[in-house]
């Protein structure tokens, strides 16, 4: 295991952690993207695992439907070295490909090629806990054990992937693109079927009633992290480049979690930092602290 210092390292100003390689983050423009190619896109610990579960579920019932072809759910784009972009290359179609990187970074491929891309969002105070949370648990992350440490970190963007509101300001540009998804953490989990039938819209697959409800079940926090449990670690196939460990994900799936971790203090100053910043962002906007 690396050492602490070791974890994280910088590129182009944002942390990131080691096992995104500074080769593999310096190539990313070469990557070799293709048309029917999806992207599954997320600041960390904003429901990247949940939405990969629903998408599995929708291709699974796709396939018994049409029988074609099973898709292939990558490991992370920006996990390991420069090896990665030929084992990605020796996939069949077709590919799902989860990531954290804003906008920017994302491989132009994917931009000219119009790939279909699904952006998940979730509110930035039960981001910055499920994190802390996450930095503690993780071996990949250094140890910061307090979180009024943390929490000076994530309002700096001064942790891996960098200031949540800079990310989804880079995604702001995509906001009236047709191939992309935004989907909002706290909606699904007020009304998970509604979404499920949103993305298989979105991604032109045709499942039934029954289907959308069966799909909703088997993507709940409960039956995902009751599988988590009884599952091995594959260290190669990793959804989140910070830990390939399902384990560590499930912790408790809520929104409004925050509100057991913020003082009053923290509270306001956390509201005073984003609000200019919100408002100057429509994705921003739109998220919810609490269930409604
Ligand atoms: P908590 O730490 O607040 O519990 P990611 O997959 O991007 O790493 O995000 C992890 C967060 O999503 C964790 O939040 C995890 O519990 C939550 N999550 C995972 N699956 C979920 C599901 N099916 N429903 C709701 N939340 C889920």
């Amino acid at each position: 295991m690396p050492e602490q210092t070791e974890l994280v390292h910088r590129f182009r100003g944002i942390p990131f952690s080691t096992r995104a390689s500074t080769e593999l983050l310096q190539s990313l423009d070469d990557f070799e993207a293709r048309e029917d190619d999806v992207l599954l896109v997320s600041y960390p610990k904003s429901g990247t695992h949940w939405l990969t579960e629903i998408l599995r579920n929708l291709y699974n019932c796709h396939t018994e439907n049409n029988t074609t072809s099973q898709v292939t759910l990558t490991s992370s784009l920006e996990f390991g070295d420069l090896s990665k972009f030929q084992e990605l290359r020796n996939l069949p179609s077709k590919r799902l490909i989860p990531t954290h990187l804003n906008c920017d970074m994302v491989p132009v491929q994917f931009k000219t090629k119009k790939c279909k891309m699904i952006y998940v969002i979730r509110n930035p105070k039960d981001t910055a806990v499920s994190m802390f949370h996450y930095y503690q648990q993780n071996p990949h992350l250094p140890k910061i054990d307090k979180w009024s440490t943390f929490l000076e970190m994530f309002l700096k963007g001064e942790v891996v992937y960098g200031s949540w509101i800079d990310h989804v300001l880079s995604w702001e540009k995509k906001e009236n693109d047709e191939n992309t998804l935004f989907l909002y953490y706290e909606s699904m989990k007020k009304d998970l079927p509604t979404y499920v039938k949103e993305i298989s819209s979105f991604l032109n697959i045709s499942v039934t009633e029954d289907q959308i409800k069966d799909i909703s079940k088997k993507s709940s926090f409960s039956e995902m992290k009751e599988k988590a449990e009884k599952e091995k670690v594959n260290s190669n196939h990793t959804v989140c480049a910070l830990t390939a460990d399902r384990k560590l994900i499930f912790r408790k799936g809520a929104v409004g979690d925050w509100k057991n971790h913020f003082t009053s203090k923290q509270n306001t100053q956390f509201d005073v930092l984003f609000k200019e910043k919100i408002n100057s962002s429509v994705l921003a906007s739109r998220v919810q602290y609490e269930c409604q």
